[in-house]
Formats: C-alpha cells, sequence, structure tokens
C-alpha cells in the first residue's frame, strides 16, 4: 500500500506447463507448452489492468488458472491477502465467489438449454445463496442492472443478440457480488458498433459496484479507453507494465513500439508520420521458446551477443512503467 493504493491482489511467478503427451495406449509426456512462464503484477482495488497480447500469448490461461479452473503449475496468488493456490474445500468455495469471469464467446458459455434466469442464477443456486423466491428477484434485479428486460427471465440464449448474450454473461458473472472480474476478450466476438455499448456497460457496473477489473485483449486498441494500466505480454511472459498514458506516450519494450504501430491514430498528419514496425515471423511456439530473451527471434533491434543468451527481467525503469528488455534504457 506505499502509494495509498489498496492492493488486491498480488500475482507471483505464476507458471502454467501443459504436458504434450504422444501415444495411443500408453501415452507418455513429450513435452510442455509453457503457456504462462513466469508472470508476476498486483491488481489495485478498483483499477482496470488491460492484458494485451496476440492469439496464444497466454492471456486466457492466466485469467483460468489465477480462478483455479487450473491447477497453477508454479507461483502464488495472493488475494486479499491469502493465497488461492493452497486453499481447499469450503475455503476455496469461498474465495471463489469473491472473483468471477467474462468469456469472451458469450454464446458458447451459455448453456443453450437454460433460460436466462436459470443461467444468471445458477451461480447462486450452486452456492445455496438463499431461497427460491430471493434468488429469482435476485436474478432479475441482476437482468436490469445489465440493461436487460427482466421479464426475459424465461428465454433461451439463442433468441438474443450478441451484445444482450453478452449482457447475460456480465450478470452471471456478477450474482455472487465479485470483487474481482476477469473479462476475457468480452467485446472481440461482438460487432464493433455493440463493442462500446459493452463497455460502457462494464464501466458504470466498475463504478457502481467499485469491481476491480483484469480486462484481457489481443489488441491495444480495446483496452485503450477502459484501463489504467496496461500489461503487455509476449509467449507466456509480461515484456512491458505501466500506466495507460506512460504505455502509449513512451512504449520502452520493442514489442510494445511494434503493437503501438499498428494502433491507428485520430491525426491525419500524424499517422501519416508514424512508422509502421513489421514484426518478421510467426509467434514461435510456447512448446520450444526462444531461449534467452524469448523476443529475440523476432526484434527489430536484437543485439545478437546478448539477448539470445540472456533471459531479461521485468525491471521498474521509470516509477511505475516496467519492461523486460536489457536495452530498455535506450529507448527512454
Ligand atoms: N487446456 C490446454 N491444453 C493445452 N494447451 C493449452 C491449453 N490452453 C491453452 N493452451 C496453449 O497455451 C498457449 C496459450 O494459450 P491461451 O492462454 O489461450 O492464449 P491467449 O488467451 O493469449 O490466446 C497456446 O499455445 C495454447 O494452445
Ligand atoms: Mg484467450
Amino acid at each position: 500500500m506505499g502509494d495509498g493504493r489498496e492492493i488486491l491482489a498480488q500475482v507471483r511467478g505464476l507458471v502454467k506447463h501443459f504436458p504434450i503427451s504422444r501415444g495411443t495406449i500408453i501415452k507418455r509426456v513429450v513435452g510442455q507448452i509453457r503457456a504462462v512462464d513466469g508472470v508476476s503484477f498486483d491488481l489495485y482495488r478498483g483499477e482496470t489492468l488491460g492484458l494485451v497480447g496476440e492469439t496464444g500469448s497466454g492471456k486466457t490461461t492466466v485469467g483460468r488458472t489465477m480462478l483455479r479452473l487450473y491447477e497453477a503449475t508454479e507461483g502464488e496468488v495472493i488475494f486479499d491477502g491469502v493465497d488461492l493456490m493452497s486453499l481447499k474445500g469450503k475455503e476455496l468455495d469461498r474465495m471463489r465467489r469473491r472473483i468471477s469471469m467474462i468469456f469472451q464467446d458469450p454464446f458458447a458459455s451459455l448453456n443453450p438449454r437454460m433460460t436466462i434466469g436459470s443461467i444468471v442464477g445458477e451461480p447462486l443456486l450452486v452456492h445455496e445463496v438463499g431461497n427460491k423466491k430471493e434468488r429469482q428477484a435476485r436474478v432479475r434485479q441482476l437482468l436490469e442492472q445489465v440493461g436487460l428486460n427482466p421479464n426475459f427471465i424465461n428465454r433461451y440464449p439463442h433468441e438474443f443478440s450478441g451484445g444482450q448474450q453478452q449482457r447475460i454473461g456480465i450478470a452471471r458473472a456478477l450474482a455472487l457480488d465479485p470483487e474481482l472480474v476477469i473479462c476475457d476478450e468480452p467485446i472481440s466476438s461482438l460487432d464493433v458498433s455493440i463493442q462500446a455499448q459493452i463497455v460502457n456497460l462494464l464501466e458504470r457496473l466498475q463504478d457502481e459496484l467499485g469491481l476491480t477489473y483484469l480486462f484481457i485483449a489481443h489488441d491495444l486498441s480495446m483496452v485503450r479507453h477502459i484501463s489504467d494500466r496496461i500489461a503487455v505480454m509476449y509467449l507466456g511472459k509480461i515484456v512491458e507494465l505501466a500506466d495507460r498514458d506512460s504505455i502509449y506516450s513512451n512504449p520502452l519494450h520493442p514489442y510494445t513500439q511494434a503493437l503501438m504501430s499498428a494502433v491507428p491514430v485520430p491525426d491525419p498528419d500524424l499517422q501519416e508520420a508514424r512508422v509502421r514496425i513489421i514484426l518478421e515471423g510467426d509467434i514461435p511456439s510456447p512448446a520450444s521458446p526462444p531461449e534467452g530473451c524469448n523476443f529475440h527471434t523476432r526484434c527489430p533491434v536484437v543485439r545478437l551477443d546478448h539477448c539470445p543468451l540472456a533471459e531479461p527481467e521485468l525491471r521498474e525503469l521509470q516509477p511505475g512503467h516496467w519492461v523486460a528488455c536489457h536495452y530498455a534504457e535506450d529507448f527512454q
């Protein structure tokens, strides 16, 4: 709490490897997919931390591991002072109520055979909150809160548009009054015209309910508006983390600089003057990430005498501005 902000959650050295197995009858593990490979960050109560990176960089795995939908290979998630990774049974259930998740594809995450009333009310039923009447009243209140007509309680997910389906997902995520909501690309699958409505809804709910968001997206333009701070991921690691404005005005990691050069700016003269940095090659496989700095194979300013040999630490180069590049000082 050094600067007066209250820390809600601390992720420390989080690692999640998925085994790769071969063989039909006798399965043997032949390798590991290093989906998340040593991720650390803090979440301040009431903030929105944007988590950005290309598809496959490990963003969803960070979210799911924090919620213990996946067991971590290594690392800690300290939530309100308690290490979630060490909890079992009832204690884990109690802590789980305080964190929830909104998913990328709203339709796929809603059971098509359940009414939206039972979908939104399911967490209440599972955690045995209130009686039937109280639960129904709560469901109606939640639907209203996300801008849906509570009289639609007996309808099915397919009767709703994509944006409305995401509102149903949000209502369900709020059912148990969480403090932290992990929003996993909640607008990526929606029409551009609908995206702003969902972002506005999430912002309003954050104000009303004092929520903290981890907001996952695959491009920087989607998190600009909503985030207080932004963390950029590449191949299972955070390469840069800073206040939103510092990330946009002064990106210090060559990967962030490349991502940033792809974000259109509203001023046509500025846009004209900008150099688009195109990264060579595809993102390497997380089953065999490059040695040393794992970005060195695509880095436009790589120094081959050093970068492939030593892994850069995430360093605080300016107050609150963290970067994992050996040569970040050169870009200040
Ligand atoms: N359940 C799983 N089993 C095996 N590999 C997985 C699993 N989930 C994700 N992965 C792999 O881990 C890497 C990171 O995936 P993911 O966290 O979904 O990335 P992102 O959300 O950034 O697109 C990818 O290579 C993906 O294929
Ligand atoms: Mg994902």
